[in-house]
C-alpha cells in the first residue's frame, strides 16, 4: 500500500527528523578544508569527503534505488562510494578511498543536497510499508555512526601532522563527563533478559532478547581514568608479559605500545592529541584510544576483569544502579566475542551484510562515546572492533566477581551518587531524577506528614488491612524468624506485624535516609526489648549481604507502602530477584501495592489542598541547593501530578515557570518554559498484574487480601 501523497508545503516529522540528522555531519566538516577532508591517515580510516558521500550513497542505494525506474543521480557514484556490500558490485577497495581527488568536495556536497531533496520527496509520499520504514530509520542510525566515525578518522589524521593541528576549539560533545564516585556496585545476577525487546528500532545485531545466567558480579561505578593508566605504565604494565593475552602481547612488541594512541611522553609528563590539538592528559578525564588486549591487560594488572556484555547491560537496566558515565564517554570494552544471540536473524535484503557478517574475531564495546550523537545510543547496543584497534572512543570500566559486602554505603559515596544521579538525569530528554532523593531528613518527614493527609488513603487503608491479615499470615513466620523491611521510613506499619508476630528474633530495617532509618530503628528497639534490631543504611537495589548470624529462623521480606510502584516495571522484577536471592529458598515476603483506581481518587492523593505533597516534591531542589550547592529558584517550579492512563501510573513533576538555567556542582542545567523534571512514577496495580510480577520474579501468590475502596493489597509471597 502507498500511503497518498501529502500536499502541506511544510516538511513532514520525518522529514525534518531526516534533515536534522543529516545537517549533522555537513556542520562537522563546515569548519575544515578540502584537503582536511580529502586524505586517509590509514586503511581503517575513511577522508570525511567519503563520509560525506557513503551516507549520501546509503540512502540512495537502500532506499531510493528501490523505486521502479529510478534514475540515480551519477552511476559512477555506486561503485565509488560503496562501503562493504557484496551484492551491489564493484567498489574502491577501502585504503584507496584517500586516492578519489574528484568528485571534487564542492561535488560530493551538491551530491549529498541532491539525496536530501530526494529523500524529501519520497517521505512526502510517505514509505510505503514497514520495511521501507526501517530501512529508512537504519538510513538514520547509519549516518549517526559515520558522524562519529567521521570525528574519529580526523583525529587520527590530524595525529599524523607534526603541526598537532586542532580539528576544533572546542570538543563536540552533547554533555559534560560525570564525576567520579570511587564506588562499586554489586548485582545478585540470576537468570536475566538481554538483548533489545521493544519496539522502537535496533540493529539486527542487537536481537533478539534472550536469556543469560549470570553469577553474582561487580561493576565499577566510574570508568578507568588517565590516572590510573598513569599507575599502570609507571608499574612496568607495557613490560610485563604475564599481565597480557599471547595475541596482545605480540601486538605490545610489534608495534612499540607504550601508552594509550596519541600519548606522547614529554620527559616529565605525558601529552595526548584530541580534537583540539595536543593537550596535557588529564589524570581525572576517562582514558581513551586503547585497544582490547590494553584493556584486558589493565584489568588483569588491577586485580579485576572486564565486564561480559551481558553483565554490562543487566548493570544499566536496573536503573537506579546505573554506572556512571554508562554513556556519553567512551565506549566500554567488554569480554565477549562479538557473536550472534540465540536466533539472530539478519534484515533482509542488501542490509543483511550490514552487521552479521563481521561476527568474526571482534570484540564488543557497550556505551558511547562523547562523539555519538545525542539520540544514537541505545542500552542494548553491541559496537564491536578487532581486539588491536585503538583508533575508536573506546575505554574501559572494571568488573570482578560478587563482592558479599553488606548493603552499608557512606554518606560521602551517597552525595556522590546523588549528584552523579541528579546531573545524568536532567541531562535527558525529557528530565528525570530518581525518587530515591526524596527522603533527607526533611523529605522522610514531609512523607509523614503526607500520610496522615485526609487525601492519602494509601496508609491509613494499608495498616488498616495489615491489622486483618498479620495474625493469620504471622503464623507462617515460625520460630526466630527475621524481618526485612526494604524502604522501612518510619517503621510504623512494622509494629503491626511486630504485634502480631511476638516471636520475631530480629528485624532489619533497610532505607536509604539515614537520618529515618536510625530514629526508627532507636524507637523499635525500645518499644520491643526482645528484639534484634540492625539497620542497614543503603540502596535497597544494591542488595550485599544480610547482618551475618542475625537469627536462624526463616527471612520474611516486608515491602509495604507500594515503594515497589516507584520503580520501572524490568526494576520491580529485579528486585523482587534480588530480595528472593537475599532472604533465601525458605523465605516469605509481604508486599503492600497500590490498586488501580478513579483518576480523580489518585490525583487528589499526590496533590493534596495542604500542598504537602508539592513541598515533598519541592524538596529534592531543596536538598540539591543545599548538599550539591545547586542554585535551583524553588518558588520557580510548580508540583504536577498526573495520571498516565497509559502506564497506569501516577506522575510527578516539577515544571519551570520561566525559562532558566541552573548550576549543578559547576555545570549548567538550561530549562525552556514550561519543561519538566519527572521526580516519581507511582504504578497501580490488578491482582492480574501483581500475580504476572511475582511469577516473573520467582515467587509464588499464597494470599492476596484487598482494603475496602479507596483500595490497596496485601500481597503473601512464597519463594
Ligand atoms: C513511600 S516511602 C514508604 C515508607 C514506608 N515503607 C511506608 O510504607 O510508609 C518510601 C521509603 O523507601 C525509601 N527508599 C526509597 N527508595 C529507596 C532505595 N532505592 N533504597 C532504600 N530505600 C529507599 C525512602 O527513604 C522511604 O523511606
Amino acid at each position: 500500500m502507498t500511503a497518498s501523497p501529502r500536499t502541506s508545503a511544510q516538511p513532514t516529522e520525518d522529514a525534518a527528523a531526516f534533515l536534522r540528522v543529516r545537517e549533522a555531519m555537513p556542520a562537522l566538516a563546515a569548519c575544515l578544508s578540502a584537503e582536511d577532508l580529502a586524505a586517509q591517515s590509514m586503511p581503517d580510516c575513511s577522508p570525511g569527503k567519503w563520509h560525506l558521500a557513503h551516507t549520501s550513497w546509503f540512502f540512495e542505494a537502500m532506499i531510493l534505488a528501490r523505486e521502479p525506474g529510478y534514475l540515480p543521480v551519477d552511476p559512477r557514484f555506486q561503485a565509488l562510494f560503496n562501503s562493504y556490500y557484496e551484492a551491489l558490485g564493484h567498489r574502491v577497495d577501502r585504503p584507496e578511498r584517500g586516492l578519489m581527488t574528484r568528485p571534487s568536495l564542492d561535488e560530493v556536497l551538491a551530491y549529498r543536497r541532491e539525496i536530501d531533496r530526494r529523500m524529501v520527496a519520497w517521505l512526502d509520499d510517505g514509505p510505503a510499508g514497514a520495511f521501507e520504514r526501517y530501512l529508512f530509520t537504519l538510513g538514520l542510525h547509519h549516518d549517526q555512526q559515520h558522524q562519529e566515525l567521521f570525528l574519529m578518522d580526523l583525529l587520527h589524521l590530524m595525529s599524523r601532522s607534526p603541526l598537532d593541528p586542532a580539528a576544533y576549539t572546542a570538543e563536540p560533545r552533547a554533555r559534560p563527563v560525570e564525576p567520579s564516585t570511587g564506588g562499586w556496585s554489586r548485582f545478585g545476577g540470576g537468570l536475566v533478559t538481554v538483548g533489545h525487546d521493544v519496539a522502537d528500532f535496533a540493529f539486527d545485531n542487537e536481537g533478539p532478547a534472550h536469556r543469560v545466567w549470570l553469577e553474582p558480579y561487580a561493576l565499577a561505578d566510574d570508568l578507568v581514568t588517565n590516572g590510573d593508566w598513569l599507575g599502570f605504565i609507571a608499574d612496568g604494565g607495557y613490560a610485563r608479559a604475564e599481565l597480557w593475552l599471547a595475541d596482545g602481547w605480540s601486538a605490545v612488541k610489534a608495534e612499540g605500545w607504550t601508552a594509550p594512541l596519541y600519548w606522547r611522553d614529554e620527559g616529565s609528563d605525558w601529552t595526548v592529541m584530541t580534537l583540539t590539538g595536543r593537550q596535557p592528559v588529564d589524570r581525572d578525564a576517562p582514558v581513551r584510544h586503547i585497544s582490547f588486549y590494553e584493556a584486558d591487560a589493565f584489568a588483569r594488572w588491577a586485580g579485576n576483569r572486564l565486564p561480559t556484555e551481558a553483565e554490562w547491560e543487566h548493570a544499566v537496566k536496573c536503573r537506579s544502579a546505573t554506572p556512571g558515565n554508562a554513556f556519553g564517554e567512551v565506549w566500554q570494552w567488554t569480554s565477549s566475542a562479538y557473536a550472534p544471540y540465540p536466533g539472530f536473524r539478519p534484515t533482509e535484503g542488501t542490509a543483511s551484510e550490514y552487521n552479521g557478517k563481521f561476527m568474526a574475531n571482534q570484540m564488543v564495546l557497550r556505551g558511547s562515546s562523547f562523539a555519538t550523537p545525542v539520540g544514537h545510543q541505545r542500552v542494548s547496543y553491541r559496537n564491536f572492533f578487532y581486539p588491536h584497534q585503538r583508533w575508536a572512543f573506546m575505554g574501559l570500566r572494571l568488573a570482578g566477581d560478587a563482592i558479599s559486602a553488606p548493603v552499608r554505603a557512606s554518606q560521602e559515596g551517597e552525595t556522590a551518587r546523588f549528584r552523579r544521579d541528579l546531573i545524568a538525569g536532567l541531562s535527558r530528554s525529557p528530565k528525570t531524577a530518581s525518587p530515591k532523593w526524596f527522603y533527607d531528613a526533611e523529605g522522610s518527614r514531609l512523607f509523614e506528614e503526607i500520610t496522615r493527609l485526609p487525601e492519602y488513603y494509601p496508609t491509613r487503608q494499608e495498616a488498616a488491612l495489615l491489622r486483618r491479615v498479620a495474625p493469620e499470615w504471622a503464623v507462617q513466620f515460625g520460630a526466630e524468624a527475621v524481618l526485612v523491611e526494604f524502604g522501612s521510613g518510619a517503621s510504623e506499619k512494622t509494629r503491626i506485624v511486630l504485634d502480631a508476630a511476638p516471636d520475631l528474633a530480629a528485624y532489619v530495617p533497610i532505607d536509604i535516609s539515614a537520618d529515618a532509618l536510625d530514629a526508627a530503628a532507636r524507637r523499635i528497639a525500645d518499644a520491643y526489648p526482645g528484639l534484634t534490631v540492625s539497620p542497614l543504611v543503603g540502596d535497597f537495589l544494591l542488595l550485599g549481604a544480610l547482618p551475618a548470624g542475625i537469627a536462624r529462623g526463616r527471612h520474611v521480606g516486608f515491602f509495604p507502602g507500594s515503594t515497589i510502584g516507584n520503580l520501572e516495571p524490568a526494576e520491580a522484577v529485579a528486585f523482587l530477584k534480588a530480595a528472593r536471592a537475599l532472604l533465601g529458598d525458605e523465605s516469605l515476603f509481604i508486599l503492600g501495592v497500590d490498586l488501580i483506581k478513579e483518576p480523580e481518587v489518585l490525583i487528589a492523593a499526590y496533590d493534596d489542598s495542604q500542598g504537602v505533597t508539592a513541598a515533598f516534591n519541592r524538596n529534592l531542589l531543596v536538598r540539591a541547593n543545599r548538599e550539591l550547592g545547586a542554585d535551583f529558584d524553588t518558588d520557580a517550579f510548580t508540583h504536577r501530578a498526573v495520571w498516565n492512563a497509559d502506564q497506569s501510573r501516577m506522575e510527578m513533576h516539577l515544571e519551570a515557570k520561566r525559562a532558566l538555567s541552573v548550576r549543578i556542582a559547576g555545570q549548567a542545567v538550561v530549562f525552556h518554559a514550561g519543561e519538566t523534571i519527572h521526580t516519581e512514577n507511582s504504578r497501580k496495580f490488578s491482582e492480574d498484574s501483581i500475580r504476572s510480577l511475582a511469577a516473573a520474579a520467582g515467587w509464588r501468590v499464597a494470599a492476596f487480601a484487598r482494603s475496602e475502596a479507596p483500595s490497596v493489597a496485601l500481597a503473601l509471597l512464597v519463594a
